[in-house]
């Protein structure tokens, strides 16, 4: 389990927080998604994960982040990217390699696993993610949504225990998006723990987290099943309409539980309600 305990975390020569008293368990067999508005403190919070923050990022960070009993504080950054896995939201700044199958071995090679096996581990998450006809072009040469897979692929590869992923279906088409969420469901099948952060609604209700977390500022607003889709104040706070959150309401088979303050605003606005 990775525990949150009143994480706080000031970017230095911000004047404001971008995480206020952040507390949450991520568990192995889960897969939570993270939604919440643009600066809401998401990519803050998946940085805490792997002990990017603070061990790279200067600030000023309160509380505790604990990776199966390793306060990310004490260990080392090594020890706690073998465990948690991050895709980053932009995937460009990850790459250092020659060629995409150099960089999907690179994990593999670095955690000790002998050359062969590697490979073999790179070309079986290449199939997965529609990257075999890339393996031997340099990774800075892919489409944004070719770099944004090998992203997620490089981490795979690892079989780190937990999978952060920041927005993963940017600039995916349907295939990809569907290739995406069974892989995602895969990890969690396999006792892994995976927290997705992204804007993709509709993704989500394919994907069937386990739990939802809406973040507002830097704090945590709800935590909670897949009840929370249904809920349009809710949702209206991380960015969606009224009809949007009615579509995702009734696909999910949840009736939309609009305040009728909402209502008011939404039928002055023109806007129905599906
Ligand atoms: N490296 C940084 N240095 C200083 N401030 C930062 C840094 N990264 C993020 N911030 C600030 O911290 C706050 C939270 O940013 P964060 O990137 O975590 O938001 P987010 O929820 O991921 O947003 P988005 O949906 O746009 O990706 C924002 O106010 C942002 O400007
Ligand atoms: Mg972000």
């Amino acid at each position: 389990m990775i525990e949150l305990r009143d994480v706080w975390f000031r970017y230095e020569g911000s004047g404001s927080p971008a995480l206020r008293g952040v507390s949450l368990e991520i568990r192995r067999g889960e897969i939570l998604v993270v939604l919440g508005s643009n600066g809401a403190g998401k990519s803050t919070l998946l940085r805490t994960l792997n002990g990017l923050i603070p061990h790279f990022y200067p600030g000023e960070m309160r509380g505790r982040v604990v990776v199966d009993g390793l306060d990310t504080r004490e260990a080392q950054v090594s020890e706690l990217a073998r465990r948690v896995g991050l895709v980053f939201q932009n995937p460009e700044r990850m790459f250092f390699s020659e060629t995409v199958l150099e960089e999907l071995t690179f994990g593999p090679l670095n955690f000790g696993m002998d050359v062969e096996d590697a490979r073999k581990r790179a070309l079986e998450v290449a199939e997965e993610m529609g990257l075999t006809e890339l393996l031997s072009r340099p990774p800075w040469s892919l489409s944004g949504g070719e770099m944004k897979r090998l992203s997620i692929a490089s981490v795979l590869t690892m079989d780190p225990a937990y999978v952060a992923l920041d927005e993963p279906t940017v600039g995916q088409d349907a295939k990809n998006k569907a290739s995406i969420c069974s892989l995602i469901r895969r990890v969690r099948e396999e006792s892994r723990g995976v927290i997705v952060v992204t804007h993709d609604l509709e993704w989500v209700v394919d994907l069937e987290p386990d739990r939802i977390v809406l973040m507002e500022g830097g704090s945590i607003a709800a935590d909670g099943g897949r009840e929370i889709l249904a809920d349009g104040s809710r949702l209206r706070e991380v960015g969606l309409s009224p009809p949007v959150c009615a579509m995702v309401s009734e696909r999910l088979g949840i009736g939309p539980r609009l305040t009728p303050r909402e209502v008011v605003e939404g039928v002055l606005a023109g806007r129905g309600f599906g």
